[in-house]
């Protein structure tokens, strides 16, 4: 195939993310992880359904990064997920290391790449990647957004059982807790789901939305979500590889939009051949932007946490 996504982190948010990429025939797929003989297994293990899965997709898995020299965009899920009673914060001294490690590897062997971060802290782990690649913010993204929109989005479907495909939402900020949902732009069919709820229904949704990736860890108890996180990066991904110019929710590096500088929060971005393309601006009313100052208030204390771990 003429296009390459290496996958960096071959555990269930990385291989998942590998199996979606290569069952949909995107590109050719690069695993890799710091385990000896783990991503070369499970990527031998992907080619082997190739033949029941019906795609030509090609998976190495390696331990070095030589094989995903020239890769079109990285996906960066390497790191240590949350165990119950964790919240995402927790994870910040390691993840960074990791982050700064595998992100000098990569942005060396594919300056033109575009990254999406997976790994959490999310906001936090998009400013380690954005300095230690050296990457115009265009080409500098985090997975969020997709996901808390697609979590929203299903309990949508569920309260008024119709299909997802019908639902859009719309979130902004960070990720998790301080995520900002938009419920006046979240529609079923073109119509507001403010004129389908009732206040406290899209109250209880919102709150179940923002509280998505702990319901699933306190489920595990080993681990954290990982199938719809891994679709969630696949779609950023196809958009750029396709380059479908896809309006996402994604965590981006802003300079001045919706009032924030030199600040990773999760907008509305067109994401295209050359990763974003632009940031969608909409007017906010006092109470929602009083939500995203807060969302952009905890980011920044994580870049303070970061200032001071260097
Ligand atoms: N942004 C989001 O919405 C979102 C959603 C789900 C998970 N996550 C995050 O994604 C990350 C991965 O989650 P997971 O469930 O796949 O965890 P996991 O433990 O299953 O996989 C992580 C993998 O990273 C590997 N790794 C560790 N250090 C490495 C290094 N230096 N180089 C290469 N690989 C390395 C580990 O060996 C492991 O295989 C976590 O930080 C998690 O919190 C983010």
């Amino acid at each position: 195939m003429d296009k390459k996504v290496t996958v960096v982190g071959a555990g269930n948010v990385g291989a998942t993310t590998a199996q979606r990429l290569a069952e949909k025939e995107l590109c050719d797929v690069v695993l890799v992880d710091i385990v000896e003989g783990v991503p070369q297994g499970k990527a031998l293990d992907l080619m082997e359904a190739a033949p029941v899965e019906k795609h030509d997709t090609k998976l190495v898995g390696a331990n070095t990064y030589e094989a995903s020299a020239g890769s079109d965009i990285v996906i960066i899920t390497a790191g240590i997920p949350r165990k119950p009673g964790m919240s995402r914060d927790d994870l910040i001294a390691t993840n960074a290391r990791i982050m700064r490690e595998v992100v000098k590897q990569v942005s060396a062997l594919s300056p033109q790449a575009v990254l999406i971060i997976v790994s959490n802290p999310l906001d936090a782990m998009c400013h380690v990647a954005l300095e230690a690649s050296g990457f115009p913010r265009e080409r500098v993204l985090g997975m969020a957004g997709v996901l808390d929109s697609a979590r929203f989005r299903t309990f949508i479907a569920m309260e008024l059982n119709v299909s997802v495909e019908n639902t859009h939402a719309f979130v902004l900020g960070g990720h998790g807790d301080t995520m900002v949902p938009l419920p006046r732009y979240s529609t079923v069919a073109g119509i507001p789901i403010t004129e389908l709820m009732s206040k406290d229904r899209i109250d209880a949704l919102v709150q179940r939305t923002a509280n998505g990736g702990a319901e699933i860890v306190s489920l595990l108890k080993t681990g954290s979500a990982y199938y719809a996180p891994a679709s969630s990066a696949v779609e950023m991904a196809e958009s750029i590889l396709k380059d479908k110019k896809k309006i996402l929710p994604c965590a981006v590096y802003l300079k001045g939009e919706y009032g924030f500088n030199d600040l990773f929060i999760g907008v509305p971005v067109k994401l295209g051949r050359c990763g974003m393309e632009g940031v969608i601006e909409i007017k906010l009313t006092e109470e929602e932007n009083a939500a995203l100052k807060k969302s952009a208030a905890a980011v920044q204390g994580l870049v303070e946490t970061l200032k001071k771990l260097a």
